[in-house]
């Protein structure tokens, strides 16, 4: 069933979540923003365009005075300045003002790239998220971080700004590649690890819906996903605390995204960190651990690190933007469902993490 949610920031209302199984609401869901005199720019890649792009600018066409689009190069590669420029100068050929709006139809990467334009074209203009990975379903679509990498550095540079709206149609993720899909899952398994014991068991009883990607138990799922990502970002937009817990995963399995030289997709390097990180914190049982390695490897998810230079894996923690005061911060289970920041792993225990998981 489609769902709203609604997303405060600074304790009031900013923006809601659509969560819907095609894109028939979406005049519906934009007639709330005050359109019919703006203009909007829909920013997508050339994977996405020839599946979403004609439907949604014809819907779009309805709401708004005018509608253009800029197609971009996908990958991450291009997550660049260069990039954004595209954007800025169609933006401008088309004299976009203040009151104008940019779309983001795409993944993550097309979304933190029209989000940073949005923040910095003429000072600030909305943007609207309408997400097509399931990584910005649950994800980066949510909580108003965007950015873009600069030379080597990922996301160096960027802003927060919030969307107007997000709107997921979960569909969208039938044309999804697998890899993409369980790099999604990834992270989708790390909000249940730590915060949600009972949607971790949801999980684990849809595991054959889950791989077939029924509609029904995808919306759920986006749904409870959203739900935590919400509320953390409710509580910390800016990072300070709380919203560090969605980083359960990430500081080893950063460090094996950049030892492996991006040969395994984000989400697959965040489901071995949490494994490692489940294994440092010592208190998820042998039945547990199971039912999480189970989960990840119905969804497609490797469960076994590959063969690699492990003293790289823990030299490359020291160089994560999450250190704290020298110290490498790890965010750890006080049981499944239940996570905590700590700055006290040692190299020995990451190591001892890294072989875990390596067999
Ligand atoms: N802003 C945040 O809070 C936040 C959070 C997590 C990650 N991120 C960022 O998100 C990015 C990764 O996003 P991603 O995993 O969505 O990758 P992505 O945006 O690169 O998309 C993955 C691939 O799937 C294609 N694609 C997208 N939707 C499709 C669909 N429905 N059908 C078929 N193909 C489709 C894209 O063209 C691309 O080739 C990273 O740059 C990361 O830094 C941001």
């Amino acid at each position: 069933m489609a769902k709203i949610l609604d997303v405060n920031y600074e304790n009031t209302f900013s923006y809601h979540i659509f969560l819907e199984e095609d894109f028939e609401n979406l005049k519906n869901a934009v007639s709330e923003l005050d359109t019919s005199c703006r203009r909007a720019l829909i920013v997508t890649d050339t994977n996405i365009a020839p599946l979403y792009l004609e439907t949604v600018k014809g819907i779009l066409s309805t709401c708004f005075l005018f509608v253009d689009e800029v197609i971009l190069t996908p990958g991450e590669k291009y997550k660049n300045t260069d990039s954004v420029a595209e954007i800025y100068e169609k933006a401008i050929l088309d004299d976009f003002d203040r009151n104008d709006f940019f779309v983001a139809l795409g993944g993550g990467v097309v979304g933190d790239m029209t989000g940073f334009a949005a923040a910095t074209y003429m000072r600030g203009i909305k943007f609207i998220q309408i997400p097509t990975t399931l990584l910005a379903q649950v994800d980066s679509s949510i909580g108003g971080k965007t950015g873009v990498d600069f030379r080597a550095y990922k996301n160096m540079v960027g802003a927060f700004h919030m969307p107007a709206l997000v709107y997921s149609n979960v569909n969208t993720l039938k044309s999804l590649d697998d890899i993409q899909y369980a790099s999604g899952m990834g992270e989708v398994i790390k909000h249940a690890l730590i915060k949600n014991k009972d949607y971790f068991d949801y999980l684990s009883e849809h595991i054959d819906e889950l791989r077939n990607r029924d509609t029904e138990v995808l919306l759920r799922t986006v749904y409870e996903s959203n739900l935590i990502k919400k509320a953390v970002v409710e509580v910390d937009p800016k990072e300070k605390g709380e919203r560090q817990l969605l980083n359960f995963g990430h500081t080893l399995g950063h460090a094996i995204e950049k030892c492996s030289e991006f040969s395994y997709s984000h989400g697959q390097c965040v489901a071995l960190g949490c494994l490692a990180a489940m294994y440092i914190s010592g208190t998820c049982g042998a039945v547990e651990t199971e039912a999480v390695r189970r989960l990840m490897d119905a969804v497609g998810l490797n469960t076994v690190l590959k063969a690699m230079d492990l003293d790289e894996v823990v030299l490359a923690t020291r160089k994560d933007k999450k250190m704290d005061k020298g110290q490498v911060r790890f965010i750890l289970l006080h049981s499944l469902g239940d996570a905590y920041i700590d700055s006290t792993v040692s190299q020995d225990q990451m190591m001892e993490a890294l072989r875990y998981i390596s067999k």
